[in-house]
């Protein structure tokens, strides 16, 4: 299967030589493109690229014509939770009301509830409801997604989502990798010894999900309220011991430790990072974690904002990624988190798409497949409608501005 699109107005976030692993600090402002442009995909590959004047003759091969269009790489969205039984609208009318995130945690709403809701659930409907949203998110012009469980705070449970998650792997025409989030809360049942829980999770969940190899990372919820640093420390170990590589939640609430205990276990990302001092941005200098910024939680918690420009400033790189979840953000919209990442943080344009592309490529160890359009990578491309300028994108927010999405080099309807 071969697919050329010709008179592309601008081919964006091109990588001509060998590409990078991501664009940090200062870096995060170049974002190369190309005028006037066509792109080749051969066999689910990004085959070659080139100026309209040296375009080859290629015959019978399917062409689309993408005159007024740009071609951007798909986004990659490395940070989402959404295989989830039911929306939590009452939650968020409580908020509006008074009451806080942690009240509501607190009081067995929040994680325990989508807890409750998902042991209740079958693997099928939990497919279904999760592949609608992949579809959803797809035509929103993502291409690559990180699912965690987390809601199912059971062995069973946890099993039954990551089984679902495996089956969107399989049938999906996006990319997705799988997190296993056991520490995402404290049932209600070990509420006064919460070290029976974390050693559930160490001594049956673990060797389970790795006897299934059903993830692809551990993920612990580091924060005030939910799991210590000691506690991410013993189940990230044994984590490690069974393959799996740590990406976390880390200082949403507090100044959490977290972002240490993530750098010291190698974790491929630290995510949320709300709450963050200069010791945390010292402690993510020189390390191979990379800082994820989650617009929608932030927003939709009310959240003080993460000092993104201070992290770009002391050389780090930045990812954005939606969070989608029922709670905390309930949108996976990823050019609604670009217009947020320009909008509250004031990233401009092209550190933005750096951002939630390549940047979250590497979140997600697959920057060497995807992130950017560069020959040899996968072709998952979105096809803008007719706009005037890269800005466009995240400017005109609300509005989705994609029109055809190529997955694995083929058009998805
Ligand atoms: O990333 N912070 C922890 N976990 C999710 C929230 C999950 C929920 O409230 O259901 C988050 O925001
Ligand atoms: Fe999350």
């Amino acid at each position: 299967m071969s697919l050329l699109i010709k008179n592309i107005k601008k081919l964006v976030q091109i990588e001509e030589h060998q590409p990078v692993k991501w664009r940090a600090g200062k870096d995060m402002q170049m974002l190369p493109c190309l005028d006037d442009a066509w792109l080749y995909i051969e066999n689910e590959k990004i085959a070659d690229f080139g100026s309209m004047d040296t375009m080859p003759q290629l015959s019978a091969v399917e062409t689309i014509d993408a005159k007024g269009k740009m071609v951007f790489p798909c986004f990659c969205d490395s940070h989402t939770h959404l295989v989830y039984a039911h929306s939590r609208e009452t939650e968020f009318v409580d908020k509006l009301r008074g009451l806080s995130y942690e009240e509501i945690a607190k009081r067995g709403g929040g994680i325990l509830n989508s807890a409750e809701a998902t042991s209740q659930t079958s693997e099928e409907e939990l497919f279904e409801m999760a592949m609608q949203r992949l579809n959803t998110i797809m035509r929103l012009g993502t291409g690559a997604v990180e699912i965690k469980s987390g809601y199912g705070l059971s062995t069973e449970s946890e099993l039954k989502m990551l089984r679902v998650i495996r089956r969107l792997k399989e049938e999906s025409s996006l990319t997705i990798k799988a997190n296993f989030l056991g520490a995402h809360g404290i049932p209600m049942k070990y509420r006064t010894h919460q070290e029976d829980y974390v050693n559930l999770i160490i001594n049956e969940m673990i060797p389970m999900v790795a006897a299934e190899g059903l993830a692809d990372f551990i993920d612990v919820f580091c924060d005030k309220g939910f799991f210590t640093t000691e506690e991410t420390e013993r189940i990230l170990t044994a984590g490690i011991k069974y393959g799996l590589r740590p990406k976390i939640h880390a200082n949403e609430m507090a100044v959490s430790g977290g972002v240490q205990v993530g750098v010291k276990y190698g974790a491929i990302s630290v995510d949320h990072l709300e709450q963050m001092g200069q010791v945390e941005i010292d402690c993510l200098k020189n390390s191979e974690t990379m800082p994820t910024i989650l617009p929608g939680c932030a927003f939709f918690l009310n959240l003080p904002l993460s000092p993104v420009r201070d992290m770009i400033n002391a050389g780090l790189p930045i990812a954005i990624a939606s969070d989608y979840n029922p709670g905390t953000s309930p949108s996976g919209n990823m050019q609604l988190m670009l217009s947020m990442a320009c909008v509250r943080y004031k990233l401009l344009p092209e550190e933005a798409i750096n951002a939630t592309t390549l940047n979250t490529a590497y979140a997600m160890d697959l920057h060497y497949e995807l992130g950017t359009i560069a020959k040899g990578k996968i072709a998952n491309i979105f096809i803008t409608k007719p706009i005037p300028s890269v800005d466009f994108m995240p400017y005109a927010f609300g509005e989705n501005k994609v029109e055809t999405v190529i997955l694995k080099g083929k058009l998805q309807a």
